[in-house]
């Protein structure tokens, strides 16, 4: 692994990951453990996840369907906290939650479904999170969102609910960031797209990805820590891809 560092935050970083069972949540994890100014990681998910070497990092149990698992989460951390990165999500689950070619696959459960993960749970975490962000230094909450969540790039159609959850998280940022911005002046909020990344959520459909635009989790992660690094508070209420383009809602 290559140095990753978080110049532009102070130091004694407290950071909370919740997802930390995914691809992209444990490649955070393993990253910001390298980082000489983290001191304290809080790794959240439903699965426990396998570590390899980790010191910094604390593992608690949290499902999105759960509010109290949540809440309870949140109540553990006392340190305030100076990145919350939300890794969880959707696309398909079991044999027949699958994303919808066109509108006669359309299942108003599974909608539903892709919604409670992908929309409400991000916006729970929200709910018990923020009061718990550092203040007067660089504090950011970021969720990875995706550009099929954006109304004006969708050239393609289909995935009616995974689009619409984005789309739907997507606004909840942005009312976050208008919301926070008055209390919190340090505070930043950020949608984030992780490319095409290797994972349990990319699996059925990577045979279709063009060779060499299947990113590792790895590779994502630290790209997305880098866009972290480099955000501002006039970035807050945006969407940023790993190479740090800012993608339209
Ligand atoms: N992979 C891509 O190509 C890609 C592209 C664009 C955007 N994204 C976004 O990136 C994020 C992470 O994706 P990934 O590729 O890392 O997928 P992943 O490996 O499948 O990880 C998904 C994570 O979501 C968690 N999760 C699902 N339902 C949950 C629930 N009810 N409560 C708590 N956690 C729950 C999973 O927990 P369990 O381990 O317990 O199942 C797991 O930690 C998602 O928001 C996805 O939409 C991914």
């Amino acid at each position: 692994m290559t140095e990753l560092k978080l110049d532009s935050f102070d130091e004694g970083l407290h950071v909370a990951v919740i997802g930390a069972s995914g691809a992209i949540g444990k490649a955070m994890v393993h990253w910001l453990e390298q980082v000489p100014t983290v001191n304290r990681i809080y790794a959240l998910s439903r699965s426990e996840p396998e570590f390899d070497r980790v010191n910094k990092t604390d593992f608690q149990y949290l499902d999105l369907l759960d509010e109290n698992s949540i809440a309870n989460g949140a109540e553990q951390i006392s340190e305030p906290l100076d990145l919350v990165l939300v890794t969880t999500g959707i696309l398909h689950e079991g044999e027949d939650l699958k994303p919808e070619k066109c509108i006669k696959d359309f299942q108003p459960d599974h909608f539903a479904r892709i919604f409670a993960v992908n929309t409400t749970g991000p916006a729970m975490v929200a709910k018990y999170f923020l009061p718990k962000m550092a203040r007067n230094r660089k504090n950011v909450f970021a969720v990875l969102s995706g550009r099929v969540g954006s109304i004006s790039d969708n050239q393609l159609g289909g995935w009616y609910a995974y689009r619409a959850s984005k789309a739907a998280l997507n606004m909840i940022i942005k009312s976050l960031a208008i919301e926070i911005a008055r209390k919190n002046k340090s505070s930043i909020i950020a949608a984030l797209h992780p490319g095409t990344v290797d994972s349990h959520l990319s699996m059925p459909f990577q045979s279709g990805v063009p060779g060499g635009k299947l990113f590792s989790a790895d590779y994502s992660a630290e790209r997305l820590l880098h866009v972290i690094d480099q955000l501002t508070p006039g970035d807050s209420g945006h969407m940023f891809a790993w190479d740090g383009e800012k993608l339209p809602f």
